[in-house]
């Protein structure tokens, strides 16, 4: 079977005969989530199956809108400027939309991001949400969560999670037909978590997440190590998050998202994300919690840096980043807009 076929019938399984003539537009948004337990590593690259679970939290406002219409040709806009088809994200993006076409449709797609594309802040994780949720709607399926979950993560892994708002965790299931690898929400909330987002910088990053994952597994020592120390991870975060324990919280995050980028490094060739820039935020998170303030750091497969804070912390840790974007992930928890 070639992948498009495998995956052409896991969304089958999935719909369970429900109607495949769109009609009309649709509109939807998902947020840009933050894994405070990385995924890294599938254990099947053609489903997105994980070697482990993994736990994130949403990032409110900041996400991904995108409109899908019923159209006379296949059209992709970005921000509003149209992509060529031959783009790696146009190409991406149509290969999903294959897999639910019906013969003679076409699309008209128009999806906006609220952060940076491609640059590590998690963009194909809510856009890959939020076409699915505009899916759902255009073509008046009316999935629950689950479904558009296991949905969702065959665009990519890390949209899985991007269905649902507050702590998300993703089961890593065990099945070869991955009908168990979906994300759940957690019912646990924490209205002063804050989450800050340092754009170190917007350019593309050199290689994609998915790329430097498959070549980690495939070269890195120390990822033998990894999916012992994130199931360890996983619960420990678990458990800081129904504690409210912030100090474990931001400190088994903070050394998870160091432990996958020293996989990175180690990977041959050697992958390194960071950037002078990041270097420097990082520096200034450890001294200004070496003088006291509770404050952690994590990072995707990107340059930028994410902080961890509490909402007491808000004054001082924008005087310290000027240029931090604070979300506050507790503010707007509706889910997925559909
Ligand atoms: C570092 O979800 O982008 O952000 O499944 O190949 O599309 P694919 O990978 P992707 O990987 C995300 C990796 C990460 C960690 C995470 O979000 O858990």
């Amino acid at each position: 079977m070639t992948a498009e076929s495998e995956q052409a019938a896991f969304v089958r399984a999935v719909l369970e005969g429900r109607g495949r003539q769109p009609a009309g537009m649709a509109t939807a948004s998902a947020p840009a989530n933050l894994a405070l337990c990385k995924y890294w590593g599938k254990r099947d690259a053609t489903l997105n199956l994980p070697v482990t679970g993994s736990l994130s939290v949403s990032l409110g406002p900041l996400g991904t809108t995108t409109r899908v219409a019923v159209a006379a040709r296949d059209r992709l806009l970005l921000e509003g400027r149209r992509l060529p088809a031959r783009s790696p994200f146009a190409q991406r993006l149509w290969r999903f939309l294959d897999l639910f076409r019906p013969p003679g449709v076409c699309f008209h797609v128009e999806t906006t991001n609220s952060v940076a594309t491609a640059a590590g802040i998690a963009s194909s994780a809510s856009g890959f949400a939020a076409l699915t949720a505009a899916l759902d709607k255009l073509f008046d399926w009316h999935l629950e969560g689950r479904d558009l979950s296991l949905l969702a993560r065959l665009g990519s892994g890390s949209a899985c999670r991007s269905v649902y708002h507050g702590f998300v965790e993703w089961l890593a299931g065990s099945r070869d037909d991955g009908r168990d690898s979906y994300a759940v929400a957690l019912r646990q909330r924490w209205p002063a978590l804050r989450v800050g987002v340092l754009t170190i910088t917007d350019a593309p990053k050199p290689l994609a997440s998915r790329d430097a994952m498959a070549r980690t597994v495939a070269s890195s020592a120390l990822y033998r190590a990894w999916p012992e120390q994130a199931a360890e991870d996983l619960q420990v975060l678990k458990q800081a998050i129904a504690e409210h324990n912030f100090v474990t919280l931001g400190r088994t995050a903070e050394s998870n998202a160091l432990a996958m980028h020293a996989t990175m490094v180690s990977a041959w060739p050697p992958v390194l994300y960071w950037q002078p820039g990041t270097l420097e935020a990082m520096r200034r998170v450890w001294a200004l919690r070496q003088a006291g303030m509770a404050l952690y750091l994590s990072m995707d497969a990107g340059p930028n840096v994410k902080l961890l804070f509490l909402a007491g912390d808000e004054q001082a840790v924008s005087e310290a980043f000027p240029t931090v974007r604070m979300v506050a992930p507790f503010d707007d928890e509706a889910g997925v807009d559909c």
